[in-house]
Formats: C-alpha cells, structure tokens, sequence
C-alpha cells in the first residue's frame, strides 16, 4: 500500500496541556494528519481523550507509552489502545511483552512499534544496568525478535534506518524521531537527518515535534516537511528503478 508524504510525518504533540494541545492541532489544520501523543499529554489528564477524538475526527494517532509489563496486564492495556483507534503504539523490545502486545492487538487496525534501546544509553549505560550486549548488538538481536513476535515496525534514530532497512527487508514499518528540516535547530537531538535524507535512508515515517511545534508558522513548518518527504520518496523511486 502506497502511504502519502503527507501520512509519513508524524507531529509529536509534546505540548504542557490539552489546551495547548487543541489550539496547535487547530492552527496546524489539514497540513497534518498523523499525530503522536506520549507521557507527558496523556498522564497531563484527557491526553487519551484528545487521542479519541482525534481518530474520531480522521486523523491518525500514534500513542507512544512505551508499554513493560507482565503480560496479561501488556495485553490488556494494548486492548485499550486497539479500541481507543490508535494506528501506533510503543512497546519496549522484551519478548514477553512484544508477545502479549501481539495478542492484545489481534484483530484490530492497531500497528506495534518495538523500541530496541533507548537513544539515551550508550554501551557504558547498558553494562551498567546488567546487559551483556553493547548498544549496536542488542539493537539488533532485539529487532530479530520484534520480527519473530510480529511486531509491525521499529523505532530508532534515522542514522540506523538504512543498515536497519537492509536486515529488515522491505515490510518492517521504520520510524524514526531525530528529525531536523535543513536550517532548523537540532535542540538536544545529538544525532539529527533532514527529512528527505531520512525518508531516501529508508524510514517510512518521521516523528518531528519542536520544529513544527515552535515554528513562528507550525503549518508552514509542516508543509514544508512534506515537501521534504516527498523529495526524499523520489530519490527511493529513483534508486528502486535503477536497481
Ligand atoms: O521535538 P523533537 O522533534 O525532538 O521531538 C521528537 C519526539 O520523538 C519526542 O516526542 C521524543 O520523545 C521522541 N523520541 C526521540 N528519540 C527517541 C525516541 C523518541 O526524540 N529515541
């Protein structure tokens, strides 16, 4: 299925409260049709609300919770997500939870993005909690097992997208935060790709939150981050033909 530039930019709603949350979607108007609502949003009360109404109204929504738990209460609350209309939603890579996730999902419209490891964690982080893998091995025995679990997609910053791309095949749904439009500010993103690089890369969708959501114009931000996509899709078109 062929998915617009316009459904490939997800604008994360990173914002205090719901009032602030209402007056960007409406300022932002048709220019976005796929929203992220995370922590902050949903436990700032109504967040969920907002992410009903939302699906209600057509748009989409990606609800990034990040879900770990045991796996009878994982699969409950996916149910909850399924029901709520949500296209997305964020589990951490265990594989327990990716499976409960799996089940709760079932028979629904819902896709389950697997997040490997945190960006934040380098490999002194993980030995430091316990793990035995660095950072680069642990992403990528994680993404197997997202696979065997059936997890739809994966998220991860856009400088892995292609080597991901290409362990992934063709399938593995690849979102990717870290995003900057050329010029704008990176912020605290330590590793940052524009938007057509990243979508040329092969990520299938873009999270960008301050550069729509701080932007003197949020519209024209966002417009022109499609603009962006679609120049990113043309170079993929490009190089499939070739191949
Ligand atoms: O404002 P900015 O474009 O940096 O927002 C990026 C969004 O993607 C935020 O909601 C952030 O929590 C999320 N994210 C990220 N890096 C990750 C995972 C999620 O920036 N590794």
């Amino acid at each position: 299925m062929t998915v617009s530039a316009r459904d490939r930019l997800i604008v994360a709603l990173d914002l205090p409260d719901l009032a602030a949350a209402h007056d960007m979607i409406a300022r932002l108007g048709d220019s976005v049709s796929f929203y992220k609502i995370g922590m902050e949003l949903a436990y700032a009360g109504a967040g969920l609300d907002l992410a009903r109404a939302l699906a209600g109204a057509g748009k989409k929504v990606f609800i990034d919770l990040k879900l770990h738990d045991i796996p009878n209460t994982v699969e409950r609350a996916t149910r909850q997500l399924a029901q709520l209309g949500a296209t997305f939603a964020t589990v951490h890579a265990y594989p327990q939870t990716m499976a409960a996730a799996r089940k709760g999902a079932a028979d629904s419209n819902l896709k389950l993005l697997a997040v490997t490891v945190m960006t934040s964690y380098d490999d002194a982080d993980l030995a430091e909690a316990g793990y035995a893998f660095g950072v680069r091995d642990l992403i990528a025995r994680r993404a197997r097992q997202a696979q065997a679990a059936g997890i739809d997609g994966l998220v991860m910053s856009p400088e892995e997208a292609e080597a991901m791309r290409a362990m992934l095949g063709p399938d593995t749904i690849i979102v990717t935060p870290g995003v900057r439009p050329a010029g704008a500010a990176a912020g605290d993103q330590k590793r940052v790709m524009t938007p057509t690089l990243a979508i040329a890369a092969g990520a299938d969708h873009l999270v960008v939150g301050r550069p729509v959501t701080e932007a003197a114009d949020p519209k024209a931000a966002a417009e022109a981050i499609v603009a962006e996509i679609g120049e990113g899709l043309a170079i993929r078109g490009k190089r499939n033909t070739a191949a």
